[in-house]
């Protein structure tokens, strides 16, 4: 297969790690699985570490403390005091949660912003919990199917992704960034769930506007209520719209397309009806779910995950032969802790 030459951002990870962030690394995507540096942060150093992170009673613990204010005493330095507290605590450390500063005060250890946000901890740990439930009772866990308090609990977490683009992604989508820093910028948002991702942009940028596709009527119902709650009716448009049916042109400076949850099919047509909405210069977002090969367990994982989600794992090989025929430029990874995460790039109309 020939070679794909893409971009992989250094890491931008906090500590020391972040030394070498802005600094592209060239690698070969066409040999992905055979580096050595081929893991997922977090993956990468240490499998164990991620496993623990995601067993249930650990989930549990960071639910309730997250939604107990523990965890907001953790953040803030604070000492525990209840019993419940210091022996989750102890759990915690011991699965690479937290690390004991004295007795009694603890700090987050992982690295990622979620884990500072008690509320999306919360969401994230609950969602977890309850689709791990519903598999374990063989009860679909396809999106959904799924009770609304799920789906908004994973929705709201998901809103995290507007900060992943506004922090991490727009510094390096210098086309874009503009549109967004002036309040003009145009966002698409395939499989908008609840909104959550649309909302928090508009409301990091104020006078952006969106499009929201869904092929689910009732999370779309979830995502109207959402909308009008944030006040946002008259800029987020949701429609009832496969991806692999739009038909716009030329209008977005930015398009988040999740392609775990979009089943292979509609991926495949998605790609280029996103890239023609995009307007020349425009960039697409890409969640990806690439098996990780730092052990079968990360592997099997992804896989696993993708599946129920879905849509499909993907390689990294496979995803650039698939972007790049439908004339995607610049595809440049962005690791971001457990997620890859991938922007692609319309190119700009001297350039075509
Ligand atoms: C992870 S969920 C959405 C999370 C979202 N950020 C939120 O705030 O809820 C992914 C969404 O993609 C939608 N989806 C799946 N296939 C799709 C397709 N072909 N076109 C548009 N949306 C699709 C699913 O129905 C689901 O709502």
């Amino acid at each position: 297969m020939e070679a794909v030459l893409v971009r992989e951002q250094t890491r931008r990870a906090g500590g020391n790690r972040a030394a070498g962030a802005g600094h592209p690394v060239a690698s070969n995507w066409g040999t992905v699985p055979g580096r050595s540096d081929n893991q997922g942060p977090g993956v990468g150093e240490s499998p164990v570490r991620v496993s623990a992170l995601e067993h249930p009673m650990v989930l549990a613990a960071l639910s309730r403390m997250a939604s107990t204010g523990a965890w907001q005493h953790i953040v803030d330095g604070k000492p525990l005091s209840e019993d419940i507290d210091l022996v989750e605590a102890e759990l915690l450390v011991a699965a690479g949660a937290i690390r004991p500063v004295t007795d009694d005060t603890f700090q987050v250890a992982v690295d990622d912003p979620m884990y500072t946000n008690p509320q999306a901890l919360a969401d994230w740990s609950q969602y977890q919990l309850r689709r791990a439930f519903q598999h374990a009772t063989g009860q679909s866990t396809a999106w959904g199917s799924e009770d609304p308090e799920t789906i908004l609990s994973f929705g709201r977490a998901s809103g995290r992704g507007a900060d992943v683009i506004a922090d991490l992604l727009l510094p390096q989508l210098p086309m874009v960034a503009p549109a967004f820093a002036a309040g003009r910028a145009f966002f698409l948002d395939v499989g908008v769930g609840v909104a959550a991702i649309s909302i928090r942009l508009l409301e990091r940028y104020p006078g952006t506007r969106a499009v929201g596709l869904d092929v689910l009527p009732d999370v779309l119902k979830l995502a109207e209520a959402e909308v009008a709650r944030g006040a946002l009716s008259a800029s987020i448009e949701l429609r009832m719209q496969s991806v692999a049916e739009l038909r716009d042109q030329d209008q977005y400076d930015l398009a988040w397309f999740p392609q775990p949850f979009v089943p292979r099919p509609a991926f495949l047509a998605g790609v280029h009806n996103v890239f023609r909405a995009l307007k020349p210069g425009g960039a697409m977002v890409l969640p990806v779910a690439i098996p990780a090969v730092a052990s079968e367990f990360a592997r099997a994982r992804a896989v696993h995950s993708a599946f129920l989600a879905g849509g499909s794992a993907i390689t990294i090989s496979e995803l650039a032969e698939i972007l790049q025929a439908a004339g995607l430029v610049d595809l440049v990874e962005h690791p971001f802790h457990t997620q890859r995460l991938l922007t692609a790039t319309k190119p700009p109309l001297a350039k075509r």
